[in-house]
């Protein structure tokens, strides 16, 4: 379970971008966040793994032990051993190009390891057969050996899910997972998602209301930092024009998404999130 209460958080000029968020999360939920661009998802995200401390309220997760912790209010050390438990997946899945399938999947869990068995890159047999059984739960045990840069856009994404589910974590978060995808890859995605929430709290920051009905057990929008809506995945036209404004256009007309190769290269798929400010 994860409980956010009350977050705020205010840009170094003063505009306050999140503003009282509050939710609970449990696990068999998978929840789906909406919202214009700039409403705060992206930010609200990175307080739930505790990469960006909001300037008031709590985040309260539960360690293996059962045992709760305020991700705003803990030890730097404590937090860093909590956030192995956190998988999260990326806009733009941060996969290193030159690996392949299975060794991103591993690296999945290189902040557990000791230094000195990271500098040898010494995974065990059974760490690699865990990392390719996670593959095969995505249906893509077939392309472990590949390097990642031949991966379809589809593909890619699934070897980003492997990552995060290969970290055992007690909860998964996503940012935008389907934004390079296709409709057809898109709905795949979904599917595999939704049963990961039997096991864990799963949320997720989409664009497509359509794939929150029907694939999500609730929908949380935020407006201007603010949650505006927390309830039934199925939004009605009026509710949909409330969240998104003159944005709702947009959505409703876009095309295909555009399918994008990534560019992004990170050795570690924390490292480059920071706390900006
Ligand atoms: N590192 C940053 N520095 C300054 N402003 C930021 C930063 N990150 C986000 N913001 C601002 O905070 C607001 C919310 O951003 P974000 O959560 O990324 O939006 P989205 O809902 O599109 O994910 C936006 O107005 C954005 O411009
Ligand atoms: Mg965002």
């Amino acid at each position: 379970m994860i409980e956010v209460c009350n977050i705020s958080k205010s840009l170094p000029g003063g505009r306050k971008v999140l503003d009282g968020i509050s939710f609970t999360v449990k696990k068999g939920e998978f929840v789906g966040i909406l919202g214009a661009s700039g409403a705060g998802k992206t930010l609200t995200l990175r307080c739930l793994n505790g990469l960006l401390r909001p300037d008031a309220g709590s985040v309260i997760v539960e360690d293996q032990d059962g045992s709760r912790w305020d991700l705003c209010n803990i030890a730097k050390s404590r937090l860093r051993r909590l956030r192995r438990r956190i998988g999260i997946v990326f806009q733009g899945y941060h996969l290193v190009q030159r690996l392949t399938a299975l060794d991103n999947v591993l690296l999945g869990r290189l902040g557990q390891m000791s230094t000195l068995r990271s500098l040898f890159y010494g995974f065990t047999d059974r760490e690699r057969e865990e990392a390719l059984s996670a593959l095969n739960k995505l249906n893509i045990g077939n392309v472990a050996g590949m390097r990642v840069s031949r991966l379809s856009g589809g593909e890619m994404q699934r070897v980003a899910i492997a990552r995060a589910i290969f970290q055992s974590p007690g909860l998964l978060l996503a940012d935008e997972p389907l934004s390079n995808l296709d409709p057809s890859n898109a709905k795949i995605i979904m599917k595999m998602i939704r049963p990961l929430a039997d096991e864990m709290p799963v949320i997720g920051v989409f664009h497509q209301p359509e794939m929150t009905a029907k694939y999500c057990t609730r929908v949380i929008a935020i407006k201007q930092g603010r949650v505006i809506y927390d309830g039934d995945p199925r939004l009605t036209n009026r509710q949909l024009i409330d969240i998104y404004g003159e944005e709702l256009e947009q959505i409703e007309n876009a095309p295909h998404p555009p399918v994008e190769k990534p560019t992004i290269v990170a050795q570690n798929p924390n490292e480059h999130e920071r706390d900006f400010f």
